[in-house]
This record gives structure tokens, C-alpha cells and sequence, in this order.
């Protein structure tokens, strides 16, 4: 039973005791050697802070500290007392060391020193052992449970939905097929197609894009369900908010319409951002310090308006703006910056769908907030969508994130059938394949409404990084899967 008297280095650092006896297990950050005494920080992974580990020479001989280098694991049992030093309140004054695991310094890839963003993610087996990532990895978690719980305090249902699946919800065709067919020997129909009927499920299946079809099916007849799962997309863009497997939010609730929609997703992200900055005090304060020196390293018109807990502080305080696909098709058509041609794509006609440069000068420049739009052309949006009368618009809402565009996807859901099978008649959807959906508006159909937030994009907000691959511990992003 050894974790039995281990004590978590975060209650070390919680409690002003001292303590005559205690032992800590956890990974050598650094190691500093003077005449008659060496200095061990160790960490493990319970907090941001390492604790100071004082050996003094008479009590440890030297080639048995050669041996506790950075990357060792062990385990120390000594005393908490008041420092000497000006730099913590206590030290821990090491009686007896026992090393579990050592650590080649001269090959561990971790040095004590600043690593690159980049060459971090060459090491991702190891990049959690660094400040940065523990934060990171700490506050995902705080966010993770914040969404069960301020879901399951709304009488909402859990819902696993199925991760393999027949269909494209979003219709956008970026699907990575599970097949088991024999790649050396895919069988062919007379049409020269490949023959799914052979296939472990007797017809072609496919990583699902969105839990989005059965969080439907089981909110008409639970009420209000959410899925928190993984999401796979095949679309080959190497952004910095792009993965190929990611995690999204999905609530689906009956007896909600668009703005019953909107204001559920603004409480839940208000809900998350107060969260963190309640229990994720110390990571984020170490995260935003990060994102300063960034900062200071960027041409100084591109550097943030605001510091990371400025900006969340921000995004608690005022509500989001809302405005509709049109208003917004007409400050980016006539803003100066589209006149000067500076838009990759320029803002021409109604019903182009809006870019990321878009929407980033929509918040960045124009609103200086989050923006949930509403109301898009139809002909950019996915088929459940419920139609307005104007026959042009659709009942969605985006949400827009200063720093990271779009961020929530959602809308009130087409319950009427006929306007529903005409969309799909119109977008040469099989009805046939969708026939389980298709009964949900046979059989009590009734307004209904979701959203699903990507949920690596919110933690980049709320970590402030700028890469959408160092706010998951193994990120999937094309031509990358190892790890
Ligand atoms: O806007 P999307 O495609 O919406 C849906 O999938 C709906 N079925 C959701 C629903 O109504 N239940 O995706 C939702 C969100 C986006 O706003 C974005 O934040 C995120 O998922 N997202 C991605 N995040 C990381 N990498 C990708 N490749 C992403 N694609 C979408
Ligand atoms: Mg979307």
C-alpha cells in the first residue's frame, strides 16, 4: 500500500503546518548543488507548485544525489519547517530518499530550461511533467466536470452517443469510414463500387461527426439530454483550431427555441469561465504570465488587447451580442477594412458563408465581444435546420469567440415533416437511411433546439493558447497520430 502514506505536495502547499514527518512522491524538476547542501524541486502533478527539497551533504552522500536528477521519480520523507530562504514559506528538509525510477539527464528531453510550444509537442509523452501542460491538463479536467455538473444541476440526461455510425449529421462529407474489408482485396458491386454490403456491418460506416441525430431521438422523450463525447473529422486543414478527433458539448433540449438555445449556451460558457477562475486560481495566474510573455514577443499590433484573465473577466461581465447573419453581412460588406481589399475573401454577396478572418473582425474590431449570430442563408447550413418564412434563412446560431472564431454551432431543429423531407428532397438526401429521424417528427414532434461547443477550442480561450493541439494531451491532426 504505498500511496497510503503518500501526502499530495497541493495539501503541502494548502496548509501553513509544519510537520515533523512527511513523505511526497513525485518527479525531480531540478536539482541545484551548492557546498553543503543540494536543492531538489519536485512535482507531482497535484498543483502548479513544486516543492523545495533541502538535502543536506552530511545526511547524503554525493553519488547517491548524482543519481536524483531532472526526470527521476522518488520518494522523500522528511520534515515541512520554516525557510531560511526568501523564496517559500517552508522547506522540506529530506531524512531518507528512496528512487524509484532514474532519469539520464543527459538524454531526458526535458532540460531545466524553456522548451518551444513546438518542439514540446515532439515530446508529448513527456510534455505534462512542464508547468504549461499540467496547468492545462488541470483545468480541462476543472472544465470537463464543470460541464457535468452544470448540466446535471439542470435536470439534464447524460447520454452516451454512439461513436460508430451510418450517418453525416453535418452532410459535409468529412468522414473517416471503419471498415474491416480487406484493404489488399476490396470487394466491387457490378458498379464498380466498393461492396459495404461484405463489410462488417453490411453497409458503410463511419467515425461519428456529431452525437447531435441520437441527442434528438433521445430528447424527444427525456426533455432536455446532453453528450460530451469525441467527434471525428476528416477535413484535411492544418489550422490552429482544427483536429481531426476532438471533444464537443451537445445538449438537446424539448420545448426550446432559438433563444431559449442561446441563453442556455451563454449560461453554460459564463457558468465554465467563472468555474475556472474560482478553482483554477493558481494554473490560470501561471497561464496568464505565459501568455504575457507571448505577448511581448509579437509585433506590438499584433499583440492582444487584453491579458487572459482580463479577457474572461470580460466575457463574465457582458452579455454576448446578438445580430443576424444579415446585420453582419453588412458591417463586414461595408467596413473599410473589405473595401481596402484587405479580406482574403472578400464580403461580395449575401449568403457567403463567413471565413474565420470574418468573424474574427466582427468580435476583434467590430463588436470587441462574443457575438452569437443568428438567422444564416440556408444554403450554407446543415439540413435540420428549422426554415424561416422568408424561405432564405434558417433558425441557426453561432457563437464567435474573440482570438478563436467560431465556437458553438447549434440552432432550433426542423420539426415540421414536410418542410423537413422537402430540405432533404432539395439537398438529395436519402430519406430512406434517415428513417429512425424522420419518425421523431411522425411521432410527437414539437419544437426543439441544440448547440455543440467544441470543446478544444473553449479551452483555448480559457488557457489562452494559441494552438488547438496543446490543449489536448494527444492531439490528432492529419499526418500526426502518434502517441
Ligand atoms: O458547427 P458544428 O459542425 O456543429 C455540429 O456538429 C452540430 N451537429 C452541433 C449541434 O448542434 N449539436 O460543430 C460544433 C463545434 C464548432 O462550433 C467548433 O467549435 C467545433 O465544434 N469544431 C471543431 N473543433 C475542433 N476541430 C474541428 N475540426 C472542429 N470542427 C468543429
Ligand atoms: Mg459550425
Amino acid at each position: 500500500m504505498l500511496h497510503n502514506k503518500r501526502v499530495k505536495i497541493k495539501e503541502i502547499v494548502q496548509s501553513d503546518d509544519e510537520r515533523q514527518q512527511v513523505v511526497v512522491m513525485g518527479w525531480v524538476r531540478t536539482k541545484r548543488e551548492s557546498k553543503n547542501v543540494s536543492f531538489i524541486t519536485l512535482n507531482d502533478g497535484s498543483c502548479i507548485q513544486n516543492i523545495q527539497v533541502v538535502c543536506y551533504s552530511d545526511e547524503f552522500s554525493e553519488d547517491f544525489l548524482k543519481r536524483v536528477s531532472t526526470g527521476a521519480c522518488i520518494e522523500v520523507t522528511g520534515a515541512i519547517i520554516p525557510s531560511q530562504g526568501t523564496e517559500q514559506k517552508y522547506d522540506f528538509r529530506a531524512k531518507y530518499i528512496e528512487i524509484f525510477g532514474e532519469s539520464d539527464a543527459n538524454v531526458y528531453p526535458l532540460q531545466p530550461k524553456k522548451h518551444s510550444l513546438e518542439f514540446l509537442r515532439e515530446v508529448m509523452h513527456l510534455r505534462h511533467r512542464t508547468n504549461t501542460f499540467s496547468a492545462i491538463v488541470r483545468v480541462r479536467h476543472e472544465m470537463i466536470y464543470g460541464v457535468h455538473s452544470f448540466f446535471h444541476q439542470r435536470g439534464f440526461v447524460n447520454i452516451h452517443t454512439p461513436i460508430i455510425s451510418a450517418s453525416d449529421a453535418e452532410g459535409a462529407g468529412e468522414l473517416f469510414t471503419v471498415s474491416t474489408l480487406n484493404l489488399q482485396n476490396i470487394p466491387k458491386n457490378e458498379k464498380g463500387e466498393v461492396d459495404f454490403t461484405q463489410d462488417f456491418f453490411k453497409k458503410k460506416a463511419n467515425l461519428s461527426v456529431s452525437g447531435q441525430l441520437e441527442g434528438e431521438l433521445m430528447a424527444m422523450g427525456m426533455g432536455e439530454i446532453y453528450t460530451f463525447g469525441p467527434t471525428f473529422r476528416a477535413e484535411n486543414s492544418n489550422t490552429t483550431r482544427h483536429l481531426a478527433e476532438f471533444w464537443m458539448v451537445e445538449p438537446e433540449m424539448a420545448f426550446y427555441d432559438l433563444e431559449d438555445n442561446m441563453n442556455l449556451a451563454e449560461s453554460l460558457l459564463k457558468y465554465l469561465l467563472k468555474n475556472a477562475l474560482q478553482n483554477c486560481k493558481d494554473d490560470l495566474e501561471f497561464l496568464h504570465k505565459r501568455h504575457q510573455e507571448e505577448e511581448q514577443t509579437k509585433k506590438q499590433e499584433e499583440r492582444a488587447s487584453m491579458g487572459l484573465l482580463e479577457k474572461i473577466q470580460f466575457v463574465l461581465q457582458n452579455p454576448f451580442i446578438r445580430t443576424t447573419y444579415s446585420e453582419a453581412y453588412e458591417i463586414l460588406k461595408n467596413c473599410s477594412h473589405n473595401k481596402k481589399k484587405k479580406f482574403k475573401f472578400p464580403i461580395e454577396d449575401w449568403g457567403v458563408d463567413f471565413q474565420s478572418e470574418h468573424e474574427r473582425y466582427l468580435v476583434e474590431k467590430h463588436f470587441q465581444s462574443p457575438v452569437i449570430v443568428t438567422q444564416y442563408p440556408k444554403h450554407i447550413k446543415a439540413f435540420y435546420m428549422r426554415q424561416n418564412d422568408d424561405d432564405k434563412t434558417v433558425a441557426a446560431m453561432d457563437i464567435l469567440f474573440p482570438g478563436i472564431g467560431e465556437m458553438v454551432g447549434g440552432s432550433q431543429r426542423e420539426e415540421r415533416l414536410e418542410k423537413l423531407l422537402q430540405r432533404m428532397k432539395e439537398l438529395k438526401m436519402d430519406e430512406k437511411a434517415l428513417w429512425w429521424y424522420l419518425d421523431t417528427r411522425r411521432f410527437g414532434t414539437n419544437i426543439h433546439s441544440g448547440f455543440g461547443l467544441g470543446f478544444e477550442r473553449f479551452m483555448q480561450f480559457v488557457t489562452g493558447m494559441g494552438n488547438i493541439r496543446d490543449v489536448i494531451p494527444f492531439p490528432r491532426t492529419p499526418g500526426s497520430v502518434d502517441f
